[in-house]
């Protein structure tokens, strides 16, 4: 390595040609994994420590190379590093000046290893802060929608189905649900992080090692649960890859709808809620513009995240197993992926404490579409005992009047209703109020305000 320390890769006693000029400079995944240096110094230290635990090298050498790591550590965090794309990747770069600092014996590092392991390794570890940190900034989220549907139980708002009025229901209820969907996404992130869980390190290229090396020790040393169990699966797995794109494409959609739900209801034909000066953009042309851009980023970005998953499940496809070349974009996909969804998550957070509820428009809107049209043909089957089916047709019956009349259900006179149904008396005139409906709607998991109070309240406790 003496001799090599300028520019070429370790290999060129045996290969003597460079690779093609474009090969040369795209073929590397440098720019990419630099971001694994943490990762990288970490596992050759447990490796190191574990080789000299094991007697296969020295003390002397240990320490050496253990000093060597940690200067490198510090020069890439102060910036003083200096890469060399032509060394292809991360693990290379650090190597190649583990030699400039100590020597020969720089070379003791790569006893009972390959990057085909140490890259899987590295990655691991990586993914394991990412998907706590994925974790956080749903927490994060999480507590933002809490507050907001604290404030809002008694807001009263149209449900929908078909994007057509539905049943009344509380704005609150509806938060809620944003909340169950992103308590899914954190239950698959921590899945992942079980999954992640045993150490590659040690399986060298393919077939393990001739070496009486102690996986368990750098398991344990670098907060793994357990190693691997088959050298051959693990340089070729990258299933954990897959579930955290998965993952992530999930919670993107969970982005989008909400994104997409919330440009719907800032439309000025909806006029749901209100977005704050914060989340909103401008128009080169139309002064009076306030476009929520920030939400359409949200929707936008959410296929880069699947386009993420698809290439990687695409590259799998056709690999057999161990390791090929193909496998080193994983890195960049994920690093994409990760970036991606961390963003959003902010972004989203950011208009989760930047909007407000139009409470006016949203009871304005639940007035009309004959939205307690259930609860009539529910009292129909409650008072005057119906089977649901009639007093369905009843409740159509009613309403097919007041279309025609341009009037709502509230504006019925009992004689108008009692022409059509007459078992009914003026009592039913109650189940035409929406806070009613709201609170009759009891049953677990409903938009009671009671239900609501103390699913909040358990939340909160968690
Ligand atoms: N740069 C490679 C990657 O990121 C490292 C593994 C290289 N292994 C090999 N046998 N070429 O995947």
């Amino acid at each position: 390595m003496g001799k090599n320390k300028n520019n070429l890769p370790i290999w060129n006693t045996r290969i003597k040609k460079n690779s093609t000029n474009l090969f040369k400079k795209i073929g590397g995944s440098l720019s990419i994994d630099k971001r694994l240096y943490k990762e990288d110094i970490e596992a050759s230290t447990a490796h190191v420590e574990m080789l000299f635990k094991q007697k296969i090298i020295n003390f002397k050498i240990k320490s050496k190379i253990i000093w060597g790591l940690n200067r490198i550590k510090n020069e890439i965090i102060k910036k003083k590093f200096i890469f060399n794309d032509k060394l292809e990747d991360i693990h290379m770069n650090i190597e190649r000046r583990l030699f400039e600092l100590i020597g020969e014996d720089a070379g003791y590092i790569h006893t009972a290893r390959s990057r085909n392991d140490q890259v899987v390794t590295d990655f691991k570890i990586w993914l394991k802060k990412a998907n706590k940190e994925i974790i956080k900034n749903i927490d994060s989220i999480n507590k933002n929608i809490l507050k907001k549907a604290e404030k809002n139980i008694e807001t009263i708002m149209p449900g929908f189905t078909h994007l057509k009025n539905a049943q009344p229901v509380s704005f609150a209820h509806y938060l809620m649900a944003y909340l169950e969907m992103f308590n899914r996404d954190k239950k698959r992130f921590e899945n992942n992080l079980d999954s992640i869980n045993e150490n590659p390190l040690g399986v060298a290229a393919l077939t393990g090692t001739s070496f009486e090396i102690d996986r368990f020790y750098t398991t344990k040393k670098l907060g793994f649960k357990k190693p691997t169990k088959n050298s051959i699966d693990t340089v070729s797995d990258r299933d954990f890859v897959i579930d955290f794109l998965y993952s992530c494409s999930v919670c993107a959609v969970h982005i989008s709808r909400i994104a997409e739900e919330f440009i719907i209801w800032n439309s000025d034909a909806f006029k749901l809620i209100s977005l704050n000066d914060k989340i909103v953009t401008g128009s080169s042309i139309m002064p009076q513009k306030k476009n929520p851009d920030p939400l359409e980023y949200l929707r936008g970005k959410t296929g880069f995240v699947f386009g993420n998953l698809f290439s990687m499940l695409t590259t799998l496809k056709g690999l057999p197993l161990s390791y090929f070349k193909d496998l080193q974009d994983d890195k960049e996909i994920v690093f994409t992926s990760f970036d991606q969804l961390k963003n959003s998550l902010i972004i989203l957070n950011d208009v989760f404490k930047n909007f407000s509820p139009n409470k006016k428009r949203m009871i304005e809107l639940a007035e009309i579409g004959y939205i307690t049209a259930t609860d009539l043909a529910d009292y129909m089957v409650r008072e005057l005992k119906y089977p649901f089916r009639k007093a369905y047709l009843q409740t159509a019956k009613i309403i097919n009047y007041a279309e025609k009349n341009k009037k709502q259900l509230s504006e019925l006179s009992m004689k108008e209703i009692n022409k059509i149904e007459k078992g009914l008396t003026s009592d039913v005139l109650k189940v035409f109020d929406l806070k009613r409906s709201v609170n009759s709607k009891v049953s677990y998991g409903g938009t009671s305000f009671e239900n609501i109070k103390k699913m909040i309240l358990s939340y909160k406790k968690k």
